[in-house]
């Protein structure tokens, strides 16, 4: 008799890629990547203690490094970030226990609306001409200014809680750095996007090793909603990132941060720094997982550029629009590139 693998329906990915004759991947998660990507050796770095230090000179080196991977890839290595090693390696195990959980247990977080503050499942994108299914599982839930958490495994809450709020502190430093560089007061950020309670979700990402990795994809080419969004994972690499038009590997050094520029840094700056484009991509070998913290502007809050840049460069290159409800049109749409920025954007004016 053949050997019958199980209908993808029926199954989260994790339990699929276990099906003891998966030789190949089943046709609905057929994505044909454009290119493999290149290492480089000139991935931007930041180093946190300087940014923080007393030392003027170290904290002028830490911003022009700042500066320069937000102007040039949207994306820098932060090292030296004081969250302890013993944390980061907590979230990641107590993300993966998740996983392991029985069916049941995470088919209680199944998202049925956008607002629902913790989802779980597998997630879908849609590609030119149809719907494809991702080789992934991931949870998602809204930790801030909210915390929302699911009950199992039990220590989750309190790793995950204590890292968002670790977190927020090295955020708010950045932020307030990006802002000098834009040579805008320290804290106008954040009070145009009221910091205190700016939304982070915390996202964990399940990808099983896939027999095809050529022809599936973990996540496809897309943007991500907020200020910064923070990455780390459990040592096996997967992360993309687009630069000048081509994919790059992002290696990281051991207890590091991968940072990435969002869509509403973009709005923020009128277009002087990019939301960068990433992606995630799998391999035969190894299950991957990573931990996403998205960090943006308080939920309630209407986003539009700067008004300083505004005065500086004499027109708004975005509409405004309620943080929230961008996150929310986004988790609905899954992954589209930068479709929900692109709706955003104002035409200029044509004169003669
Ligand atoms: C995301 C994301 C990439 C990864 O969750 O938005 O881009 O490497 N994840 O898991
Ligand atoms: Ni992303």
């Amino acid at each position: 008799m053949a050997p019958t693998v199980p209908s993808v329906n029926d199954l989260c990915v994790k339990d699929l890629a276990q099906s003891p004759d998966l030789k190949s991947i089943p046709s609905q998660f057929t994505f044909i990547n454009d290119s493999k990507g290149s290492n480089s050796d000139s991935l931007p770095v930041v180093d946190f203690s300087m940014l923080v230090s007393d030392n003027a000179d170290q904290r002028s080196i830490a911003l022009l490094d700042i500066r320069k991977a937000c102007e040039d890839w949207g994306f820098f290595v932060l090292i030296n970030h004081g969250i302890p090693e013993s944390l980061m390696k907590a979230i990641i195990d107590a993300s993966l226990e998740f996983f392991d959980l029985p069916e049941e247990e995470k088919r209680r977080y199944e998202a049925k609306s956008a607002s629902d503050p913790i989802k779980a499942g597998s997630g879908t994108a849609n590609t030119a001409n149809n719907k494809i299914l991702l080789w992934r599982d991931f949870m998602k839930s809204y930790v801030h200014p909210n915390f929302y958490c699911p009950e199992k495994p039990q220590h989750l809450r309190y790793v995950v809680s204590e890292y968002s709020e670790k977190s927020r502190w090295v955020l708010r430093k950045l932020l307030q750095g990006i802002c000098e560089n834009l040579e805008l007061e320290a804290g106008s950020m954040d009070e145009a996007m009221n910091l205190d309670s700016c939304f982070q979700l915390y996202a964990a990402n399940f990808y099983p090793p896939c027999p095809q990795p050529d022809l599936a994809i973990g996540i496809p080419p897309h943007t991500d909603h907020g200020l910064l969004t923070f990455l780390i994972h459990n040592g096996v690499a997967g992360l993309q990132i687009e630069h000048n038009g081509e994919w790059f590997h992002t290696n990281s050094p051991k207890n590091s941060i991968l940072v990435n520029t969002a869509d509403h840094l973009e709005i923020f700056s009128n277009g002087r720094y990019k939301s960068v484009k990433h992606r995630a991509v799998v391999n035969t070998e190894a299950t991957r997982i990573s931990v996403v913290l998205a960090n943006g502007p308080a939920p309630d809050v209407v986003v539009s550029p700067s008004e300083e840049l505004v005065k500086r460069d004499g027109r708004a290159l975005y509409g405004p629009m309620k943080y929230i409800e961008y996150v929310e049109t986004m988790l609905s749409n899954q992954y589209g590139g930068k479709g929900n920025l692109e709706c955003l954007k104002i035409q200029a004016d044509y004169h003669e």
